[in-house]
């Protein structure tokens, strides 16, 4: 479904890229975390496999890109569309701005593609019931809270049903509720035969996905069944120690995939716990 080979990202206002090298193969009904730290690449290389790096975000690509038969930087519009969708972090980005209500705003996509009326409304209802969204139906969209405009934004992606599902860490905004809602009907996707591409700086979001991909600096370390990261055994015992943590109410901050990142967490816990103390 997904193939690229040597795919590299310039931004045109960088000198050094921000994705290089990258070889990639996900099939049909894969469902794949994305992970690394703020940085590592995560955004870059969704908006590449999306096209819209380098149509609208400009730099320049290098290497080559074939998703379900087309590169996603050339394809015309309404097949890009039904082949590759691309769920944004921030809500605001990915709403129309035009919409009078949710309803309508999820439908939107469909009657720039050419949909009926009729079948916009149908799988529009299919959607607002998928996604618990019934209550705010009506609701215009900018007075929407961000989780529920990140719920209305999914929506508005997933309708269009295409081959490839690519989520920039949708969950951001999201109570553990909506985040488990969402990340199950990812899965639910996947198995259903569309290809999920899910990012995440934090591993509790990718938890139950076949398969992880760990960038840093904007390259592959690890592509593999989840119990490896970045040449570590999974879960490491700095993240073991953060998940009991955790549990226990007393990690305040993202699971931390590298052991820097668990000392930078607990130095900052030990000098917030140096502030309370008399
Ligand atoms: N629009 C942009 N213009 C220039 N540089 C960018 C832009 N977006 C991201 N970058 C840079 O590209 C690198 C990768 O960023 P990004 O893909 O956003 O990582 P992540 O999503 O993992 O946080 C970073 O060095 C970042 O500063
Ligand atoms: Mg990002």
């Amino acid at each position: 479904m997904i193939h690229a080979e040597g795919l590299s990202f310039t931004y045109a206002t960088q000198s050094e890229p921000a994705l290089s090298g990258i070889g990639l193969r996900v099939s049909a009904g894969e469902a794949v975390g994305i992970i690394g730290c703020d940085g590592s690449g995560k955004s870059t290389l969704l908006q590449v496999l999306a096209g819209l790096a380098p149509r609208l975000v400009k730099g320049s690509r290098q290497g080559s890109l074939c998703i379900a038969g087309l590169d996603p930087a050339k394809a015309e519009t309404a097949a890009r569309m039904r082949t590759v969708g691309l769920v944004f972090s921030d809500p605001a980005s990915q709403l129309t701005g035009v919409c009078p209500t949710v309803e309508e705003e999820i439908a939107w996509s469909l009657g720039n593609i050419g949909e009926s009326r009729q079948a916009m409304h149908r799988k529009a209802e299919d959607l607002i019931g998928r996604l618990h969204l019934e209550h705010i139906r009506f609701r215009t969209p900018h007075t929407l809270s961000s989780g529920q405009q990140q719920l209305v934004a999914i929506a508005s992606v997933l309708i269009l049903k295409p081959k490839v599902l690519l989520f920039d860490e949708p969950a951001t905004r999201l109570d553990a509720a909506s985040r488990r809602a969402v990340a199950d009907l990812a899965k639910q996707l996947a198995r259903e035969g569309h290809t999920v591409l899910w990012s995440s700086s934090s591993l509790e979001d990718v938890d139950g996905f076949s398969r992880w991909i760990y960038l840093e600096r904007g390259q592959i370390l690890y592509d593999g069944a989840p119990r490896h990261v970045g040449g570590q055994a999974w879960p490491a015992p700095w993240t073991r120690l953060a998940q009991a943590a955790k549990e226990a109410g007393k990690w305040p901050g993202p699971m931390p995939l590298r052991e820097a990142d668990a000392a930078e967490e607990l130095r900052k816990m030990s000098a917030a716990a140096r502030q309370l103390s008399p």
